[in-house]
């Protein structure tokens, strides 16, 4: 009788909920999501605590940590929430986690690049990581403080002066280069945005994002000029939400988009799903230098296997050209800040 009353889409619905459900009683990741109460962080946590991928949320800032963690535990999904506020909870926040990921750190305003940011954003990377190194040294770790291409190899060398670095463990989270490649190839082109796959490689600032139009999926072509647009639209995106956004920040809602979608790749990885492909920002040894994105094949250990650059046209390899000796110097930063103190 009830069934009866039920449209065979709602049904459907039901049907999925259960599964839904099924999936949840079984332990999923534990996520711990440092910067929780900031702009990223705030959106972040909210997509994270939709999934039942996640089992445990938890929420880790310097301040309005408790307000955070209180709202989001009142959504009807299966995570559990909890929130740590302050220096001296951090350990607390971090122990136990699957995967942390870091969006803490302060965004740019019209006018800055990324590295701009290195001064403030460097030491709270540091001291996440060397948290990190003695709460949770077994988990991956991905990082979305700009500089990006300085706070990865911040973070290594932090774990590795630990003894606890684990290269295959540490990611810059790159993924909105993807995101917004996707986007703008997919509106442009009249292609529903969800299916395409463009790879982004190499850093996550200006010059060193390196769109691979060439291997987007599906096959797109676009005539010189257009082609040269669009790389430089993509390569610039942040500073098209900065200068939008006037002063009130950075990327936000994209960025947590995509930093969801790569703790979910994250999590499914850890769980054994197969073939589970993301670009990051790595250590690294396809090019000179020493950390650079490509597309991962990731594994319950991280990186399973680097996947490479594949085969570049001459417009890309004269990208990559400028982008290298950029990012050396954004690495070489990163190194010194941890080594030179
Ligand atoms: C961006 O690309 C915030 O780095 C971030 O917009």
């Amino acid at each position: 009788m009830f069934s009866r009353l039920i449209k065979p889409q709602t049904v459907a619905v039901l049907h999925n909920n259960a599964k839904n459900i099924c999936t949840s009683s079984q332990r999923n990741a534990k996520v711990a999501v440092c910067g929780a109460s900031g702009g990223i962080g705030q959106p972040l946590s909210l997509l994270l605590k939709q999934s039942p991928l996640v089992t445990e949320l938890s929420l880790y800032d310097i301040v309005h940590t408790p307000g955070v963690a209180a709202d989001l535990s009142h959504i009807d999904t299966f995570s559990k929430v909890t929130g740590y506020n302050g220096p001296e909870q951090l350990k607390d926040a971090l122990k136990g986690a699957d995967i942390v990921i870091i969006p803490a750190g302060v965004p740019r305003k019209p006018g800055m690049t990324r590295d701009d940011l290195f001064n403030t954003n460097a030491s709270i990377v540091r001291d996440l990581a060397a948290a990190c190194a003695e709460a949770c040294p077994k988990a991956l770790i991905g990082i979305i403080s700009n500089p990006v291409n300085s706070t990865v190899p911040i973070a290594s060398e932090v774990l590795q002066k630990a003894g606890v670095y684990d290269p295959n463990r540490v990611f810059g989270v790159t993924t909105l280069d993807v995101v917004r490649a996707n986007a703008f190839i997919g509106h442009g082109k009249g292609i529903d945005p969800t299916t395409v796959n463009c790879p982004v490689v190499g850093g996550h600032s200006g010059v060193t994002i390196i769109p691979l139009i060439s291997q987007c999926k599906p096959a797109v072509t676009f005539e010189k000029a257009a082609l040269k647009a669009l790389t430089e639209r993509i390569q610039e995106a942040g500073t098209e939400v900065v200068k939008a956004k006037a002063g009130a920040g950075s990327a936000t809602l994209s960025m947590a988009h995509a930093g969801a979608k790569f703790t979910f790749s994250l999590c499914r990885a850890l769980k054994g799903e197969q073939n589970v492909i993301e670009c990051a920002f790595v250590r690294s040894n396809i090019t000179e230098a020493k950390y650079f994105s490509t597309p991962l094949l990731l594994g319950p250990n991280g990186i399973q296997k680097n996947l490479g650059l594949g085969q570049l046209s001459d417009f890309e390899s004269e990208l990559l050209k400028a982008a290298i000796p950029e990012l050396k110097k954004n690495i070489q930063k990163g190194e010194d800040f941890v080594n030179k103190k």
